[in-house]
């Protein structure tokens, strides 16, 4: 692996240069006492600038909040990145926490040593649902009066900023999570202070206030989660006829970018990230990556195995990115080194706390390069076990004889950095139905969250074709029942025909659920994809560990691609 190479000669130019470098040692040297050696800080030598390797491909971004400017960090900064986006500095409760009071000092310094370091500076956000004052729009506010506080807002901060920054987030996290009916953008929509008080046509009014106050800016709507099919269809139809609608807005169509956010993780998949991309793409506006962050590890450790995931995830998007760059104005990653970002105990940025270059940067530098080196630890192969052929009673307190040969499938895989409920689990099958028999131990049994993911229960997925699909499809399916036997489905072909039951002694609990199959004739030999996920509640209610037999991407909700298989055998 070249990466190990490169990070022991970059570690080895850390230690040596400082010694070659100080000036009396530079005077011994080549006898020219009076020039300073330039000692460049960790980040930089020996590695390429970002900025440059991508500069006929997009602009390359990072935030700045005040520890940004120290040394060695602002030089780094220089390096690498010629956009900056204020990580707070110009929210709207930065900016107008008091009505008409607005406090610009800190986001003009910010923006004014951006500008005069030779970079780009993009504004972050104008219209938010977070970290914005409640007086613009609280509960009972009168609507003309929320649409005065909006277009004053936007107007005054727009105006002031106009001619240094290039683009503007207008509206920020403006749609719902996975919505269920993405066609229909208007019922997709957050149910955010600003929809509450005007309607959804607080959209149009902040673009439009936007596009007055600086017709130069590119006006883009950022999101997150725009990996989920879901919520980037509902992005499309709102954006597609909010500019259907607004054609000439000062001589171009009223938004023109949507930001994806992208704050993801290992199991993200980067198929996702590239048909939202196209999908976007197709509408004739520009993308931009805003926020990249990728989440590994926990509680601010990374092994190394995790750390070569991670920058295979960084490597597999920017190819992404690299394929589709002319449609791709700028992408910036939330977060220098890890030890700074928001998400500081998940190591999500391409540099550890001693801005040392992490494999995440090589994956970015050179993503052809990186996977071709690191290739092998893609595609970890999937678990495999076996359903045996019975037919049990649906009973939990006294568990069907017909389980007792079936083989034991342990639970054990923890993706949260708690280890809480763990268990085992049996399988068996007939021409109707897959059946589940799961013991879990060592539960806070724990029902409190309104969320019955956070609820102790257990969860069984099933990809009936095994299609390991990035999406659900027709013959997939989640099954969670908790430990008092309630169920909560997430199954696109409906859940007719499910059957469940629970039984609790002390701190652990036993379910049985029968899952009907909905598209396959199963037989002998069958593999179906499947899987198996433990959730713990903690004694106040919030999740707090996850188990999972072979899946260990967390996205098993929605993603069947990383499914362990089972086969459906004989008796
Ligand atoms: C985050 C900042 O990084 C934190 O410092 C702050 O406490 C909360 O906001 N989506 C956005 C960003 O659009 O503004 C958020 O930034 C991260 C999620």
């Amino acid at each position: 692996m070249t990466l190990g190479k490169k990070t022991l000669s970059a570690v080895l130019f850390v230690i040596i240069l400082p010694l070659l470098s100080c000036s009396a040692c530079a005077g011994k040297r080549d006898g020219n006492q009076t020039r300073e050696p330039e000692i460049m800080p960790a980040g930089i030598e020996n590695i390429p600038s970002l900025q440059e390797t991508f500069q006929n491909y997009f602009l390359m971004g990072n935030i700045v909040s005040g520890p940004a400017f120290e040394s060695p960090r602002f030089d780094v900064l220089k390096y690498h990145f010629n956009i900056a986006t204020a990580e707070n500095a110009m929210k709207p409760d930065s900016l107008q926490r008091e009505k008409g009071a607005f406090t610009f000092a800190q986001a003009d310094g910010m923006v004014d040593r951006v500008l005069a370091a030779g970079m780009k500076m993009h504004g972050h956000t104008l219209a938010w649902h977070q970290q914005s004052p409640s007086w613009m729009n609280y509960e009972g506010i009168g609507r003309q009066e929320a649409v005065d506080n909006l277009v004053n807002h936007t107007k005054t901060v727009a105006e002031h900023f106009r001619g240094r920054v290039v683009s503007w987030d207008v509206l920020n996290e403006a749609i719902g999570d996975n919505p269920p009916n993405p066609q229909d953008w208007r019922a997709s929509l957050r149910q955010t202070p600003w929809y509450k008080a005007i309607g959804a046509e607080y959209i149009g009014i902040v673009f439009r206030a936007a596009r007055e106050a600086d017709p130069e800016a590119r006006l883009y709507y950022n999101d997150y989660n725009l990996d989920n099919k879901n919520k980037a269809l509902a992005v499309y139809q709102m954006v597609k006829e909010l500019n259907e609608q607004n054609p000439d807005v000062g001589g171009r169509p009223l938004i023109d970018g949507i930001g994806m956010q992208g704050h993801y993780r290992i199991g993200t998949n980067p198929e996702d990230v590239a048909s939202s991309l196209e999908r976007f793409i197709s509408l004739g506006v520009e993308v931009s990556v805003t926020e990249l962050d990728v989440q590994a590890g926990a509680e601010g450790v990374l092994s190394e195995s995790q750390a070569v995931d991670q920058g295979l995830v960084y490597a597999q998007l920017f190819k992404v990115f690299k394929e589709y760059a002319p449609h791709i104005a700028r992408v910036t990653f939330w977060g220098l080194e890890d030890s700074m970002s928001w998400r500081a105990v998940q190591n999500p940025t391409l540099f550890d706390k001693n801005l040392q270059a992490k494999p995440a940067f090589y994956g970015v530098a050179d993503p052809d390069a990186y996977i071709r080196d690191n290739k092998k630890t893609v595609n970890k192969e999937a678990k495999r076990t076996k359903a045996l052929y019975g037919t049990p009673r649906i009973d939990a307190a006294a568990p069907d004889p017909a389980w007792d040969k079936a083989p034991e499938i342990a639970i054990d895989q923890y993706l949260m950095a708690w280890q809480g409920a763990k268990g085992t689990a049996k399988v068996l099958w007939d021409r109707e139905a897959l059946y589940v028999l799961a013991n879990v131990e060592g539960a806070e049994l724990n029902k409190a969250s309104p969320n019955a993911y956070e609820q102790d229960s257990v969860e069984v997925f099933v990809d009936e074709n095994n299609g390991k699909t990035s999406y659900y499809e027709e013959d997939d399916g989640q099954y969670r029942i908790n430990f008092a036997g309630e169920q909560s489905f997430n199954v696109p072909a409906g859940t007719e025909g499910v059957e469940s039951a629970a039984s609790v002694r002390g701190a652990s609990y036993t379910v049985v659920m029968k899952i009907p199959f909905k598209t396959i004739r199963p037989e002998k030999g069958t593999l179906v994809g499947f899987d198996l996920q433990i959730n713990g509640a903690s004694v106040r209610g919030p999740r707090q560990s996850i188990a999972v037999w072979n899946d260990t991407s967390g996205e098993s909700y929605r993603n069947t691609s990383g499914l362990g298989i089972l086969e459906l055998a004989a008796e």
